[in-house]
């Protein structure tokens, strides 16, 4: 199958756009910059609309999440939105009891650790979210409609999902963690349940990416958040072949991959090998340093370090134009940060950010 004739690929809407122009490995005319959590709580405007709704109700309501996805590009001007919804949105639809508790994160009903855990979660049917992911599909193409009206209308939507590890990360924990350990206990001590637990992720969260690239999105991003809790070794047996399997399910959509997770300065090589066209970076690794470990020919996403949007500007601007310097040691570079917008992040200076993206020349 390929995509729909009004996909905005195919009608060549968003083809030749800054963003997707880097993301196929040509460096355009400008660099394309947008931050991951753009939408979110570092907006009045997000936090005004999102008054008396739960976070998840809000990812399921097609007309706020649609919203939401637009602020930042009317407030930034960003090369690329990233559709408003949360990586435990598919297992929600799935049929798993889950909540986003403000200020920590998802909190599982219950955790699944043991042998039987997995076989009751991987007894719910994956396909029910071809119907129950209507909300989604609905919500992409009223943004990919609203995004025609903003700018020069060219701005492309990204679609993501959560990679199976972190969702099983959350799964296994039942909630947020910081070293992941029984998801890495459960992955050595009953390896055969594990990699059931990585296949039913797999096939939910890749569902959950087609049906929003077959909507309207023109770029997917698979987010390994946690992948940079395990080793080399662990990723490349217990976590790469189920993040494969995830990005299958839009490998015959030609439509540009992008990989990243936190942390994974040892592992850039094989989550690019798993099905990626592109790898964001995180803030811990030298941009040039993280395009060179790729090979020198593969193009990036990075990586300002979340912290500094709240220094000085002259220690900011110094920052990001070392990065956008480093970053011309690959064939194509897209502004980003190494993580997510801090909520307390003052909105003004990601504008800022954006128009110093787009002043900047090679040298
Ligand atoms: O603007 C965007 O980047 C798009 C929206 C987006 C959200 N979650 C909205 C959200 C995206 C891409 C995600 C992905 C996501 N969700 C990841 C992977 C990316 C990453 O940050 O590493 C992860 C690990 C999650 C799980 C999750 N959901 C966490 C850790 C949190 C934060 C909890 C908190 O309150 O600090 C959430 C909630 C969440 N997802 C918020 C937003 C805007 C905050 C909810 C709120 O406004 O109350």
């Amino acid at each position: 199958m390929s995509l729909p004739p009004e996909h905005p690929l195919v009608t060549g809407v968003t083809q030749s756009s800054p963003l997707i122009t880097a993301y196929r490995g040509t460096r355009p005319e400008r660099t394309p910059v947008w931050f991951m959590r753009q939408a979110g709580r570092s907006l009045p405007e997000y936090r005004e609309l999102r008054i008396g709704t739960a976070m998840l109700d809000a990812c399921l309501d097609p007309a706020m999440a649609s919203e939401i996805t637009l602020q930042p590009i009317r407030r930034h001007r960003t090369d690329a939105a990233i559709f408003f919804s949360d990586i435990v949105v598919p297992l929600k639809q799935a049929g798993v009891v889950v909540e986003i508790v403000p200020g920590r994160g998802p909190v599982m009903g219950s955790a699944v650790r043991t042998a039987a855990e997995v076989d009751a979660l991987v007894a719910l049917d994956p396909a029910v979210l071809d119907d129950t992911l209507a909300p989604i599909r609905e919500g992409v193409a009223l943004t990919v409609a609203g995004l025609a009206g903003i700018g020069d209308g060219s701005t492309p939507l990204i679609g993501f999902a959560g990679a199976p590890f972190t969702l099983a990360a959350y799964l296994v924990e039942g909630g947020p963690s910081k070293d992941h350990l029984a998801a890495r206990t459960l992955m050595h001590a009953d390896p055969e349940s594990w990699a059931k637990l990585m296949a039913w992720c797999a096939d939910v969260t890749g569902r959950f990416l087609r049906a929003q690239v077959l909507a309207g999105a023109s770029a997917a991003q698979l987010f390994d958040s946690w992948a940079g809790a395990l080793s080399l070794e662990d990723y490349e047996r217990h976590v790469a072949p189920a993040s494969r399997a995830a990005l299958a399910h839009v490998a015959d959509l030609p439509v540009p991959k992008v990989h990243f997770g936190v942390g994974t300065g040892e592992l850039l090589g094989a989550m690019h090998r798993v099905g990626a066209d592109v790898v964001g970076i995180d803030y811990r690794l030298a941009l040039d340093e993280g395009i060179r470990r790729l090979g020198g020919g593969v193009p990036v996403q990075g990586n300002i370090d979340p912290a500094l949007l709240a220094a000085p500007w002259s220690v900011l601007e110094a920052h990001v134009l070392d990065i956008l310097q480093r970053g011309t040691a690959a064939p194509a570079h897209v502004l980003n940060l190494g993580h997510g917008v801090p909520p307390e992040t003052d909105p003004d200076v990601l504008t800022r950010i954006v128009a110093l993206a787009h002043d900047w020349q090679p040298a």
